[in-house]
């Protein structure tokens, strides 16, 4: 080992302009930047000022002309179409430069937006990098988002264009996607001047005249376009992601920083090497998705696996061991959930039988908190080293985890592992803001500046950047996620300390769900909140107050408040429970006591807080949440 990770730590907190400096030199520049880290507008920290570069040609381009062209670049493997594609580097690139020519034609050029609202598709892999190509900023929106929240993610990014497909393919459902986005753009203030459709053969998208344009007719038309030099500080994407209200954060990628960060990252972190099959089992609207299924292993010249399929039902949970051996996959990486539920279908692990798993070599989870069940049932299946790692959108890459291209540490179930180069991660007492000694449990928080890769920005929203991650504790980035560091260095990430839950390593808001329980007409008031979930990791359930006079029964209520979230949210949130009570816990100056409400859901010991209204009405709640099979009768 040699102490690789504490010499490459050590460097990037106690210099990290030469960390990251000398490792920004892997990535092609048209222009090399005048300054590595920019802190003269903290916490609006920059990365390689003055650098010029284009990320597309990084990804592609630049592999072929090193001679890498007839290496595969992506593999589509779709058990729901019964389709297996290849695509070398240098078709990749001559599918993305026409894409990008299309777009150009369309009037898209360096600094326009344009949202992908896609299913999992090679096109949705393309249409991220026909953007980066031009300069525009893509969003890309995941799928299964309903088309009020694709509405407002169209008013927040305004894009010129939008692309879609005719539809999606969840497990044995076919979902048109056309209608939705119709829908969407209708409630939108924002219009697109152009939609453009890829229709796939399971369902044909209607168009609208003037506005939808067919993607295959428009992709046959066009030129190639060209790599639009960019500035290392410009935006390559804007993602979204919940927060603790309604309206979804814009978080802001940059092009130089990101590069540098996310091909450093496949190789020390994953271990992957130019050339290797790499997998992440997620979905390109996810954060894994960007950093994982497209921009990382392209940026190093691996071969990504690009999966339209579920771990289990397409057709079984053996689905991961096929797809394993097949493609030679040398490392997967998927969210515990993906594993929780392969493990319910197949205690066992019988489906693995048969299959040559010989490339195979390490298992990386994230996006939700690695239980040490799951942690042990994979780690005896697969026997291979599986790597819990913990990261966010915000952050783009691991805030802490192991390596398997630096120097592996011994695992400690539970534990993320180590804190990243280029983290400086802190516990915070979460009152006074002072340093926690190790051991304790606080806020997470991470010394200014984060490393590159890490979000500039909200979009257009600086104030939010501030108020929401910079102010609470200044000087340090608010993680959102509580735990402790023990006496070994190792990080233990606990859970949000916010109103965001991770249903199947998904993210949500329970604020907004409230919103929407919170506007029927019947409804005085409500607290949703998550609930641990054998399968999901979490799920959110609702508690809510009927108004005196209320038109109609509770049970009526509780339906229409679970089908409203599911058409405004989409049914990702999973919230399936709603029971009337009636009142909420409070504190006597009027605060829900969510957190105890929650504790008794999930059958754990809770104190009654001192600062309650009234003790008697715990009592109502644990009879209701009894009657949705939550709390004592779990
Ligand atoms: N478009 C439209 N609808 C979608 C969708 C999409 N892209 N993705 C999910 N949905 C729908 C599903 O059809 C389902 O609808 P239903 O309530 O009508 O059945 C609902 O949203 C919930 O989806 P999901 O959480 O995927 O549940 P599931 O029961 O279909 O599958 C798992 C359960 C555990 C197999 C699945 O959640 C899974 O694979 N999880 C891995 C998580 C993952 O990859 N996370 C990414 C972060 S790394
Ligand atoms: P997302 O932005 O969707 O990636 O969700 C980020 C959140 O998921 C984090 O703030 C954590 O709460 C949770 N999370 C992600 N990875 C892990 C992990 N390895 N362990 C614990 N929690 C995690």
């Amino acid at each position: 080992m040699g102490g690789e990770y504490e010499k490459a730590f050590k460097e990037s907190m106690e210099d990290p302009e030469a960390f990251w400096g000398n490792v920004g030199e892997d990535i092609a520049w048209y222009k090399k930047w005048d300054k590595v880290l920019d802190t003269s507008n903290m916490p609006f920290y920059k990365w390689f000022v003055g650098g010029e570069m284009n990320t597309c040609y990084n990804a592609l381009d630049y592999h072929v002309e090193e001679g890498r062209g007839e290496q595969t670049a992506l593999i589509y493997d779709s058990p729901v179409t019964d389709t297996i594609t290849k695509f070398t580097y240098s078709e990749l690139k001559d599918r993305v430069s026409k894409i990008a020519g299309f777009l150009k034609g369309l009037g898209v050029g360096k600094g326009d937006t344009v949202i992908s609202y896609m299913p999992m598709i090679p096109e949705a892999l393309m249409s991220m990098l026909a953007c980066a190509r031009l300069g525009a900023v893509h969003s890309v929106v995941f799928g299964g988002f309903a088309p009020k929240e694709l509405a407002i993610r169209i008013d927040d990014a305004r894009p010129k264009v939008i692309l879609s497909a005719s539809c999606g393919i969840e497990g044995q459902k076919v979902i048109s996607y056309k209608p939705l986005l119709d829908e969407a753009v209708d409630i939108a203030s924002h219009k697109p001047e152009r939609c453009v459709i890829l229709q796939r053969p399971q369902v044909s998208a209607e168009m609208r005249p003037g506005r939808d344009m067919d993607w295959m007719e428009q992709e046959e038309n066009a030129s190639p376009a060209d790599c639009v030099p960019v500035k290392a500080t410009d935006p390559l994407y804007i993602l979204y992601t919940s927060g603790t209200t309604g309206l979804p954060k814009g978080v802001v990628r940059d092009n130089g920083g990101h590069a540098v960060a996310m091909k450093w990252t496949m190789k020390h972190i994953y271990g992957i090497n130019p050339g290797d099959v790499y997998w992440a089992a997620s979905d390109v609207g996810w954060v894994v998705g960007h950093s994982y299924i497209v921009y990382a292993p392209l940026l190093l010249g691996a071969t990504t696996l690009m999966y339209e399929g579920k771990p289990i039902g397409t057709p079984d949970p053996g689905a991961f061991w096929r797809v394993i051996s097949q493609h030679n996959v040398k490392a997967l990486f998927t969210a515990p959930t993906a594993f929780r539920a392969i493990k319910r279908e197949d205690p066992e692990g019988k489906y693995l039988e048969g299959y040559d798993l010989s490339s195979f070599e390490t298992l990386f989870l994230a996006g939700e908190r690695l239980d040490p069940d799951t942690y042990h049932w994979a780690a005896n299946l697969l026997k291979v080293p599986v790597i819990d790692h913990w990261w966010q959108t915000e952050t783009g890459w691991t805030i802490a985890g192991n390596f398997r291209g630096l120097e592996e540490f011994p695992v400690k179930p539970g534990s993320a592992t180590v804190p990243m180069p280029g983290y400086d991660i802190r516990i915070l007492d979460p009152v006074s803001g002072e340093e926690l000694p190790r051991g304790e449990n606080g806020i997470i928080a991470v010394k200014l500046p984060l490393p590159p890769g890490t979000f500039s920005t909200l979009w257009q929203n600086e104030k939010g950047f501030k108020e929401t991650y910079m102010d609470p504790y200044p000087g340090y980035y608010f993680t959102g996620d509580g735990g402790y560091v023990d006496e070994d260095g190792y990080v233990f990430v606990m859970g949000r300390v916010d109103d965001v839950i991770n249903v199947s390593g998904h993210r949500l808001s329970t604020g907004s769900m409230e919103e929407i329980v919170a506007e029927h007409p019947d409804v005085a008031e409500c607290a949703v909140m998550g609930v641990a979930d054998n399968l999901r990791g979490q799920v959110p359930i609702g508690l809510f107050v009927l108004k005196s006079g209320a038109s109609k029964s509770p049970q009526e209520v509780a339906s229409e408040v679970v089908q409203s979230v599911r058409s405004e949210i989409g049914a990702i949130a999973c919230f399936k429970k709603a029971v009337v009570v009636e009142r909420l816990p409070k504190t006597r100056s009027g605060k829900i006591l969510r957190g105890t409400m929650r504790k008794i859901a999930d059958s754990e010991e809770y104190a009654i807080p001192s600062t309650i209204d009234d003790p008697a009405v715990l009592g109502e709640i644990e009879m209701a949440m009894g009657t949705i099979g939550y709390g004592k009768d779990r």
